[in-house]
């Protein structure tokens, strides 16, 4: 029987994923601090599909799920917390997605940048030594992202490529041109792995994992409890649920810029099965694998001329407007990346095409009394070191002060008195 931690588990691909792995007849330990919840109270931003509590969600799969999962509170940055559970749960692999994952959050202002390479960078560099220490023939399946290759003249290879200089030829890791803190701290995460695979022979897929969409999956249907997130807003939500949203509302869609900006997409049923099929073939002891996890590429406008044709089917007259680009990117670039390694092992991918109506438009129309108009306009600025508005929750982040951040996780993290249930759990757990 595989035995799977799943890190970052109440977020949006990490719960669908834990289900599906369960489902799948895995062992799941579903793992998170909770953090994301408190992130977004402070932002003032919710998910437009009502999520239930982490232990609601949990109560209701294994309710109704095929295999039941067991879930622990904890936080990467404690990393007694962190080798106790690697040590005792003994997992074949282990898939990382807890991390502070918006790129408008990191680039708020001082305090969110540092937070976000602190959570990101700490905490996965925690894991490595846990896993070093507790399980070391563990996979480490580490969420990446197509962000931290930026958008070169040249076609993006999967995460290597092969250079002639001078007369002498070498596999090297592609060049990495991240577009902020957030995507940064996923570059400084990939260096860390490699190294540790060169050093300790550590197994290690990264999977730079392209702009996921939907919320929908096969086991997330299964009872209205086990809903996923669905973020529309200016700091976790993507173009194309904003655009969803937008046109479910009546509002016309927010461009930014020109539109020109291309990246690569994927459903989330093809990020739980990507994620399955690494878990199924895993790295080599020594081996930093690198996939590129995405299905089509599509740039902004070509995302709001769909969701403008979705809406002619339903009758729905939806206009598109251009806003000032606040990030810093290229509108008007070369893309093409290369995505054929997960396909080989398997995948075979869902369209935008056909699921754009169910699993995004149709479901903003059903919430659409939810809709928080005001979080969708942009209030970060990547020029501005200090985007005002935003800044009134940086003392929950603040790393440089140890005492502020430590009190902020602790409400989250049950350490302390709760300590001793969490170990409860994760001894139950590891002895079944
Ligand atoms: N959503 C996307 O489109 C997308 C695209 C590319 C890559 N990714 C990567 O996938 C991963 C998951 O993204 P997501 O969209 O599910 O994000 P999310 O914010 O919905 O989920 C992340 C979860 O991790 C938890 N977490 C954060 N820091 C933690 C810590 N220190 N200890 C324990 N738990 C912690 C949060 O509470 C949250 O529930 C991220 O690493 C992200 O970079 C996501």
């Amino acid at each position: 029987m595989t035995r799977v931690i799943v890190l970052g588990a109440d977020g949006y691909c990490g719960w669908p994923t834990a289900l599906h792995l369960a489902a799948a007849g895995m062992d799941v330990c579903a793992v998170d601090n909770l953090s994301r919840r408190r992130w977004d109270e402070a932002l003032g931003i919710a998910s437009l599909t009502p999520i239930p509590s982490f232990e609601t969600r949990v109560d209701a799969w294994n309710e109704v799920g095929s295999r039941p999962i067991q879930a622990v509170v904890g936080d990467l940055l404690d990393y007694d917390f962190l080798h106790d559970l690697i040590a005792r749960f003994q997992p074949d692999a282990i898939v990382h997605f807890a991390e502070q994952r918006s790129a408008p959050f990191s680039m708020i202002d001082r305090l969110h940048a540092t937070f976000t390479q602190h959570n990101n960078v700490i905490g996965n560099l925690n894991l490595l030594f846990a896993i070093k220490e507790a399980a070391p023939d563990c996979h480490l399946v580490k969420l990446g992202t197509m962000g931290e290759y930026g958008t070169p003249n040249i076609d993006i290879e999967e995460g290597y490529i092969e250079i002639e200089h001078n007369g002498r030829k070498d596999t090297l890791p592609y060049p990495k041109q991240p577009g902020s803190f957030y995507h940064l701290s996923k570059v400084h995460d990939s260096h860390n792995i490699a190294f540790t695979c060169r050093v300790w022979g550590m197994r290690a897929t990264d999977l730079n994992q392209g702009v996921v969409y939907g919320t929908v999956t096969k086991e997330t249907q299964l009872d209205a409890r086990l809903v996923n997130r669905f973020d529309y807003d200016d700091v976790y939500g993507t173009a194309l649920n904003r655009f969803c949203v937008q046109a479910a509302a009546g509002e016309p869609l927010t461009v930014y810029g020109s539109g020109g900006q291309t990246r690569g997409y994927l459903d989330i049923r093809d990020t739980v099965r990507c994620i399955e099929l690494a878990i199924l073939n895993p790295a080599k002891a020594g081996e930093m694998r690198v996939y590129n996890q995405f299905t089509e590429q599509f740039s902004v406008s070509q995302l709001a001329e769909l969701v403008v044709q979705a809406g002619r089917t339903l009758e729905t007259e939806v206009q598109v407007d251009h806003l000032p680009n606040p990030r810093v990117e290229l509108e008007d670039h070369y893309y093409n990346a290369k995505h054929s390694k997960l396909r080989d092992l398997g995948l075979e991918p869902h369209l935008l095409s056909d699921s754009l109506l169910d699993s995004l438009l149709n479901i903003a129309i059903e919430h659409r009394d939810a809709v928080q108009s005001g979080s969708i306009k942009p209030r970060v600025d990547w020029r501005d070191t200090a985007n005002k508005g935003l800044s009134a929750a940086a003392a929950l982040y603040d790393p440089g002060s140890q005492g502020a951040l430590r009190g902020a996780i602790d409400d989250v993290t049950t350490r302390g008195r709760q300590r001793d249930a969490q170990r409860e759990a994760v001894a139950s757990f590891a002895a079944k």
